[in-house]
């Protein structure tokens, strides 16, 4: 059974989740959550530090317990890690409570967006470019399981963000 009281955004590292799920969050008057952070709440320690001396499978299982401690919460605007839908159950799990928005962005908007941050490990790699491209093709059918994709490319993240309220009112309203 479904029902619609969260917004997730889903999509790749440098799509603009995070900034877009904030303006959303304040004009909607919900609460603004990042996956990322609530994995380095809950691991008590950074997520480059995580990946480091727990491993990514370590990280997974955590940012799938995340998940789980969201099913019940309401009136949320959700950022989710780039990886986080590509683990069995974690989409299906954010899907019974919340309008699932992918942002998408080509490879070399998420260079520009991510190349001067050291924070997100898996891009941490001697030719980034190729690893985005690797990436982005291994989860595109993950990504394409969203309610909706939004292109964020060439695009100011505040008009990307009056797009997804749109749409999220007017999911809320059909099941109304
Ligand atoms: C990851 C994306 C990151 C973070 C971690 C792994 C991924 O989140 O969860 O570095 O697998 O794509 P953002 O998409 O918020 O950068």
């Amino acid at each position: 059974m479904r029902r619609i009281r969260n917004l997730a955004l889903m999509g790749f590292m440098g799509t603009g989740k995070s900034s877009v799920g904030r303006i959303a969050a304040a004009e909607l008057g919900f609460e603004f959550v990042d996956t990322d952070a609530l994995v380095e709440k809950s691991a008590g320690q950074s997520i480059a530090d995580c990946f480091a001396q727990q491993g990514e499978g370590a990280f997974r299982a955590l940012e799938s317990a995340v998940v789980q401690a969201l099913a019940p919460r309401e009136r949320l605007v959700i950022a989710t890690g780039g990886g986080l839908v590509v683990t069995p159950g974690n989409l299906e799990s954010l899907r019974a409570h919340a309008l699932m928005v992918c942002l998408w962005a080509g490879p070399e908007t998420i260079l520009r967006r991510t190349q001067h941050h050291t924070h997100r490990p898996l891009l941490m790699d001697a030719d980034p470019l190729a690893k985005i491209r690797e990436l982005l093709a291994l989860r595109e059918p993950h990504y394409r399981r969203a309610d909706i994709i939004i292109n964020s490319d060439h695009r100011p993240l505040r008009e990307v963000a009056q797009q997804v309220i749109h749409q999220f009112m007017e999911s809320v309203a059909r099941e109304a």
